[in-house]
């Protein structure tokens, strides 16, 4: 498999990771809590599955140096570093949302962090899909 089909693969679950969680969050604005839970746990599964298909290509192939120049690299650069910088974060913070949820079920500290949890990441969804065009799909 090449490197730019795992980064497909990767990519793309995290963006379905997004849907799930964009869905999981419908779902409870609406009161349907069996719902939000199976996306929410489907978020999570898929986040855990572009996990094991980035680590897989990056200690396979390595990473993938940006080929833009000038504007196109300070693009870059800004979007790749507060996507790196919250990717970290998410894992810890959906955890702790499944264990508030599932352990003690304190529903208080899981809705005031969900709503952290959430926009952070979509955000990391969507600039994971932006870097990837950048990086394998627009040319230089
Ligand atoms: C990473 C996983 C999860 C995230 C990011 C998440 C996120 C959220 C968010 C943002 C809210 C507040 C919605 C709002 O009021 O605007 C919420 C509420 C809620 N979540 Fe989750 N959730 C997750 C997993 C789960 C799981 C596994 C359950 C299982 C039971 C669950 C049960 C609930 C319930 C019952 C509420 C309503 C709490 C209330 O209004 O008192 N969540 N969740």
């Amino acid at each position: 498999m090449s490197q730019q089909h795992l980064t497909l693969i990767s990519t793309s679950c995290i963006v379905v990771s997004g849907i799930c969680l964009l869905l999981g969050w419908w779902q409870i604005r609406r009161q349907r809590m069996e719902a939000h839970r199976a996306f929410m746990l489907a978020a999570t599964a898929f986040a855990s599955l572009f996990l094991i298909a980035y680590v897989t290509r990056w200690s396979l192939f390595g990473s993938k140096s940006f080929e833009g120049i000038g504007g196109w690299k300070t693009f870059y650069l800004a979007n790749l570093a507060p996507h790196i910088l919250l990717a970290m974060t998410v894992g810890p913070l959906a955890l702790y949302q499944i264990y508030l949820a599932l352990g003690p079920k304190d529903f208080a500290r899981h809705r005031k962090f969900g709503r952290i949890t959430v926009p952070i990441w979509l955000y990391v969804s969507a600039s994971g899909w932006l870097i990837y065009f950048l990086l394998y799909v627009m040319e230089f």
